[in-house]
């Protein structure tokens, strides 16, 4: 059995760290494990342009432990009147990676989100253009499609005629939850690729389901049947460069989450890494850890590899059953993934 393994450092390339308190409480987690994280724009009113964006991202710099470095790339929220203008400020900045594609009401604070993907046509173009890269939050929105079928109707809807239509576009297809997204991803070329969180990994629909109603357990795109389960872990353990690590780790405090509308979004930050390595030794997959989570990423968004490393050593512990807030009042805890679960392999710090 391995004692420890040493990894270039890894990046999360699909975070919420949300503003404010909660900010405070979830960067240091980060910082302290990866080296950059594609901050998500969905905050409350949305990260929409280049100014908005280096004004959180010195926010967040402001939280990450001074003995840390830590680069947070930005992602800003495509909106119908995002302009040709934003995106060429954007293709200018190196702390902007990109425009995150939210159909509207897909998903926690998207009413901002696209309402028609024709009428951001020409800024796609842009995009493409100069270089820049979509991420794209893939669930169609319309009630009548079932809720386990909104990624496989997105693709075949949406994404196959965008990428037929802008072939030189780079995409990122946002964690991925079905074999079609698999699919997708491996069959197109270079230009796209797609992120897989631990939870996509670690679990079918039924854990939504054990034992009664888990709201810890609901993110979106939600979770699926075991088939594609099985298709998510072979794609990121085969080390297919166009798969690479996300956490999509979504702090909401639990009186959020416990509640008669419990909202969508799985807290994973503070063990994400450690997590992808447990997830990659129990298919004796731990060799395929390092370009999944370090190198598949950088290489697609086109920035250097990390030079530093990161320790984990094979050690049993166990993971935290909350994270309190400030105030430490039951309902503003955070519930992370895998509470209270016990880990062989445990970050060096
Ligand atoms: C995310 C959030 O809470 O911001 N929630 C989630 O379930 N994944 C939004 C998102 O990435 O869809
Ligand atoms: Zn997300």
């Amino acid at each position: 059995m391995t004692d420890s393994i040493t990894i270039d450092r890894p990046d999360d390339w699909h975070l919420h760290v949300r503003d404010g308190e909660m900010l405070e409480r979830v960067v240091p987690f980060t910082a302290s494990r990866f080296g950059r994280a594609l901050i998500m724009p969905n905050l409350n009113p949305p990260v929409r342009n280049v100014t908005q964006a280096l004004k959180y991202r010195s926010q967040i710099l402001d939280s990450v432990p001074s003995n840390t470095t830590f680069d947070p790339k930005m992602s800003l929220y495509l909106t119908d009147s995002t302009t040709v203008a934003d995106v060429v400020e954007a293709s200018q900045s190196e702390h902007i990676a990109g425009f995150k594609l939210y159909p509207a009401g897909a998903t926690t604070n998207s009413d901002s989100g696209v309402t028609k993907i024709l009428g951001v046509m020409p800024i796609l173009e842009a995009m493409s253009e100069h270089g820049v890269v979509l991420q794209v939050h893939g669930e169609v929105t319309d009630k009548h499609v079932d809720i386990f079928d909104r990624e496989a109707v997105f693709i075949d809807q949406i994404l196959l005629p965008l990428s037929r239509e802008i072939p030189q576009l780079k995409i990122v297809l946002e964690h991925i939850t079905t074999r079609e997204g698999v699919d997708f991803v491996q069959s197109a070329g270079p230009q796209i690729a797609g992120t897989i969180t631990p939870q996509h990994l670690l679990y079918n629909r039924n854990e939504i389901f054990r034992g009664g109603i888990r709201p810890h357990a609901f993110c979106l795109p939600v979770l699926k049947r075991e088939a594609h389960r099985q298709a998510l872990m072979e794609a990121a353990t085969q080390g297919n460069p166009s798969f690479f690590l996300g956490t999509d780790s979504a702090p909401h405090i639990r009186g959020a989450k416990q509640s008669e509308c419990g909202c969508a979004g799985i807290f994973s930050a503070n063990a994400a890494i450690e997590i992808y390595a447990e997830i990659f030794a129990s298919v004796d997959k731990l060799h395929m850890l390092e370009g999944f989570s370090s190198h598949h990423g950088a290489d697609f968004y086109d920035v250097k590899r990390n030079t530093e490393t990161i320790t984990l050593i094979n050690q049993m512990h166990t993971l935290p059953t909350k994270i309190d807030g400030a105030n430490k009042n039951a309902d503003d805890d955070l519930i992370p993934l895998m509470a209270g679960h016990q880990l062989s392999w445990m970050l060096q710090l």
